[in-house]
């Protein structure tokens, strides 16, 4: 049987990692926190028994080989990088989960036909730079040496953070796997919503992840005297993008589905008595359906140039990252639905609102999530927490989809 409070004591030792006074985490890609844990996680997969190694997008992965050598890997794991001031559960519990259920398989001498790795991915947040999945997309081949120029906010570039981190851009393309080397991805993580607390259940089968577009938005006004400039005359880029605002809240509120974040914003210059000259605000819009996140998304843009005009504004606006929704695989989803009879559990399924890792390697081979719940559906917040118990209930549901999917014994 998988060992709850093992994996409840690893949970509490990475949360020491980028701790901030309010408690939460703050885990950002290639910086010492992000390697520290790595490195942590490392010295669980040892203790697991596992082969570790990282590749050239620093993704760590612990082994354990099958029965056959030649089969396709069933790969297991979620990221250990936080947003800024996140929670302790929201991608560590998903690669803590997958190393304690393949060292249950260790320890209780469990023989499988798929080799079963473990995976901690690089920065699925995409806290940094401007676009996340760095380690699942190179995984799945979909990372260019182009995209790494991106900057933080601090000019500082992905293939600079890379070589700092002690790796070298130039070779991210090594980290791409063939499709026929993995078998199925499945990942348990926190819902980060109340879906679950709302129905009194503890765990879940995802159906579905909503992606999001995020967009850079930029209005450029006239800087000018907070005194002498008449309302009539001003042309406010904070003015304009905070009427941007209220019609991103409004259209994406209409849609009864979508969702509408703006996390971000910059004023220039900044001064109590100027107006300001320039603002970039960041969006991130997301829904299940494409089309209808597509389509709230040129409502929205139309209605921005609009406003733009009438104020006498310049608008210009870049897509940092687009995703597309997925739809979990059957072969994992009945894997999972099986694991939760097995253990006399409702087979309860519900859609990720949330993006993650999966939705890339769906690329490569079939993809499933456990979901266990969220108190208050907090995340993305230092008060993100979810139950030891709930904990203990996610693995053993991962411990048997894993199993499953790998021909265990
Ligand atoms: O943004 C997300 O949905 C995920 O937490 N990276
Ligand atoms: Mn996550
Ligand atoms: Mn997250």
């Amino acid at each position: 049987m998988v060992d709850g409070g093992r994996l409840w004591r690893r949970l509490s030792e990475l949360a020491e990692i980028g701790k901030q006074e309010s408690g939460g985490v703050t885990r950002l890609s290639f910086t010492e926190e992000e390697r520290a844990a790595k490195d942590l996680v490392a010295s669980y997969m040892e203790e697991a028994g596992l082969a570790v190694r990282e590749d050239a997008a620093g993704n760590l992965f612990g082994r354990r080989e099958g029965k056959d050598p030649d089969a396709p890997t069933i790969l297991v794991g979620s990221h250990v990088d936080s947003v800024y001031d996140g929670g302790n559960f929201d991608g560590p519990l998903g690669v803590l989960a997958g190393v304690e259920v393949v060292q249950t398989m260790q320890e209780d001498g469990v023989e499988t036909e798929h080799p079963v790795e473990v995976v901690a991915f690089t920065d699925e947040e995409g806290a940094r730079f401007s676009f996340g999945m760095i380690g699942s997309r190179a995984l799945a081949g979909t990372l260019s040496p182009e995209e790494l120029k991106h900057e933080d906010a601090n000019g500082i570039s992905i293939a600079d953070a890379m070589r700092d981190y002690g790796l070298d851009p130039d070779r991210i393309e090594e980290a791409a796997r063939q499709s026929d080397s993995l078998a199925a991805y499945a990942e348990l993580h926190i819902e980060q919503g109340r879906g679950l607390e709302n129905e009194g259940l503890p765990a879940g089968v995802v159906t579905g992840i909503a992606a999001p577009v995020w967009r850079r938005l930029i209005f450029t006004g006239e800087t000018g005297h907070a005194g002498t400039t008449p309302m009539v005359l001003r042309h406010d880029a904070l003015a304009a993008a905070a009427e941007v605002m209220a019609v991103i809240e409004d259209e994406a509120s209409s849609t009864g589905t979508s969702v509408a974040t703006v996390g971000q914003l910059g004023v220039e210059p900044g001064g109590i008595n100027i107006i300001p000259g320039r603002v970039e605000i960041s969006v991130d819009l997301r829904d299940i359906d494409e089309g209808t996140r597509d389509r709230l998304e040129d409502r929205i843009l139309t209605r921005v140039r609009e406003l733009c005009e009438k104020r006498g504004v310049g608008f210009e606006t870049e897509v940092l990252q687009r995703m597309v929704p997925v739809s979990c695989s059957e072969t994992v989803r009945g894997a999972v639905r099986a694991a939760y009879e097995g253990l006399g559990l409702e087979p309860y399924d519900l859609a990720s609102g949330a993006a993650h890792d999966g939705m890339q390697l769906v690329r490569l081979c079939p993809i499933g999530m456990i979901f266990i719940r969220s108190r208050d559906g907090i995340s993305h917040n230092p008060d993100e927490w979810s139950s030891e118990e709930d904990c203990a209930t996610g693995v053993n549901v991962l411990y048997s989809t894993v199993l499953d999917l790998a021909g265990g014994t």
